[in-house]
């Protein structure tokens, strides 16, 4: 058997694995969000801890595996959190995450001390204010007292695996979003961190994602059920970790999610870094191989909102008919030829990230007629978040990562009518996998690796993962939405200065 937790934003997920990767046990723990002004965002990290620590015994109970029988257990986590403990290892505050949106001065200074194209040229990435670096910065700039007491830098799935092992690690691809790391070379940037200010001896040992990181202790066995001395290997961050339970792990395999945003993640056997900043550059959780990724802030929100604000009709006739709003909007939006009508929707409800690194610009619909109806804008609003989602494509194209095999997955994957946009608009074929148990698997074959099941991340993933469904791209499709896309991109460049 393998574990895999996946800490999330609003639970945690334990899943308990055969080795043929079928969940036997699963169980999710929530815990809250904290907003204490408008833009942030605050987690506790002992809502982790608790969340994992009952999570896992409440799998290992419930399966009645014995826990000796468990090989292994790997973390995915949220990415980009920033976790400080003092020297005994107690957490000095609330963990700022990454949706948190405080640190525009210390993006500034992050471009003013390095310079944005050294930045790019060494992290990969322009300075972010989602990324963990302007989060520690704010807490060097604005409560000296607790950084003064910081003796150990955590990302929020590193945390666990110190209450579980005691040892202060992490691993290639969650470390690559704290924009700390120098990514071509897989290691701590000694430049970067000079110039913040920032002590190496605070950050964790950097380890690949399948590598043992230790065992799990005593105290934390009787905690939580497992035995003394269960492998915990690096694990990954939530994409990463999604990438390797979909089996994107080899060169020309990319999947896009539809969740609350929108990630497109593509593996590469090389390190290639947009020098515009547009997508992102991060290590892969296969060893020696990178990833490019994108999100797309506004995805599955941009139809949700549209379903809280003018779809109340349809909220009422699913309750009547006892199935998900969403299936009707769709039925809805099918009626409409691809197009919408020429009716266009830019998803910036909440700014964006990719890729266009703005925090200003606001949604958009373009082009609206007394023809139109809710079914025009579902349509409209389907088509935004995939244009998006295209143009981000055509980046990881232009940097030479091309892909020819999309998996769909999050929510917005479970539609059929979604997933025939992304295959029209990509022009490549979009298929789903059979058990979508995403970030958790993925850590638990991160783990099946690092006790010795398998012999390779690959060759783990060709093994346990099995596709579903394929569409194929639809020529006439294509062909339609591509008018409207060059629209759609001119759309932003026109409105960019309006914004703010
Ligand atoms: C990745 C990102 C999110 C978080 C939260 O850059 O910000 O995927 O990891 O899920």
């Amino acid at each position: 058997y393998l574990l895999g937790i996946d800490l999330g934003t609003s639970g945690t997920k334990t899943v308990l694995f055969d080795e043929n990767g079928t969940a036997v046990c699963s169980k999710t723990i929530e815990y809250p969000l904290y907003q204490p002004q408008n833009g942030w965002a605050e987690q506790d990290p002992l809502d982790w801890w608790n969340a994992s620590k009952d999570g896992i015994k409440y799998v290992v109970t419930e399966s009645g595996v014995d826990p000796k029988e468990i090989a292994g257990l790997g973390i995915s986590g949220q990415m980009h959190g920033l976790v400080m403990l003092d020297k005994d290892g107690n957490v000095l505050r609330r963990s700022i995450i990454w949706c948190d949106q405080r640190t525009a001065k210390e993006v500034e200074q992050m471009n003013r001390v390095v310079g944005e194209k050294r930045l790019i040229e060494i992290t990969a990435n322009p300075a972010l204010t989602g990324f963990t670096a302007a989060k520690i910065l704010w807490v060097q700039n604005n409560e000296p007292e607790i950084y003064e007491k910081c003796a150990h830098i955590l990302l929020p799935k590193d945390y666990v695996r110190y209450m579980l092992t005691g040892e202060f690690a992490t691993e290639v691809s969650d470390a690559a979003g704290m924009q700390l790391m120098d990514i071509p070379n897989r290691c701590w940037s000694d430049e970067i961190l000079e110039a913040f200010h920032i002590d190496k001896s605070l950050l964790a040992k950097i380890y690949e994602s399948p590598d043992v990181t230790g065992t799990v202790h005593a105290k934390a066995a009787e905690l939580t059920g497992l035995a003394e001395g269960t492998v915990v290997v690096g694990g990954a961050g939530d994409n990463a970790a999604a990438a390797v339970g979909t089996g994107i792990v080899r060169e020309g395999k990319a999947f896009t999610t539809i969740g609350t945003s929108g990630v497109v993640y593509a593996v590469s056997d090389k390190v290639s870094i947009d020098p515009k900043g547009r997508v992102h550059t991060l290590c892969a959780s296969v060893p020696g191989k990178w990833t490019v990724m994108s999100c797309t802030q506004g995805a599955g929100l941009s139809l949700k909102w549209l379903r809280d604000t003018c779809c109340k009709q349809e909220v009422e006739e699913a309750q009547k008919q006892g199935v998900d709003p969403y299936i009707i909007m769709d039925k809805l939006a099918e009626q409409v030829k691809p197009g919408a009508g020429g009716l266009l929707y830019l998803p910036y409800l909440m700014g964006e990230r990719s890729p266009h690194p703005d925090p200003d610009c606001r949604g958009v619909f373009f082009g609206l007629s007394a023809m139109h109806d809710r079914s025009n804008m579902i349509r409209a609003v389907l088509e935004g978040v995939v244009y998006s989602q295209l143009e981000c494509v055509d980046v990881f194209r232009d940097m030479g990562v091309n892909i020819n095999d999309m998996m769909a997955c999050g929510g917005g994957g479970r539609s059929p009518l979604w997933r025939q946009m992304l295959a029209d608009m990509y022009g490549i074929p979009v298929s789903t996998i059979q058990a979508d148990e995403g970030p958790a698997l993925g850590v638990a074959i991160l783990a099946g690796v690092g006790a010795g099941l398998y012999p390779s991340v690959e060759e783990a993933c060709d093994k346990l993962i099995k596709k579903n469904k394929t569409q194929e791209p639809i020529k006439e499709n294509h062909d339609a939405y591509m008018g409207y896309y060059e629209l759609y991109k001119k759309l932003y460049c026109d409105l960019k200065e309006d914004f703010k």
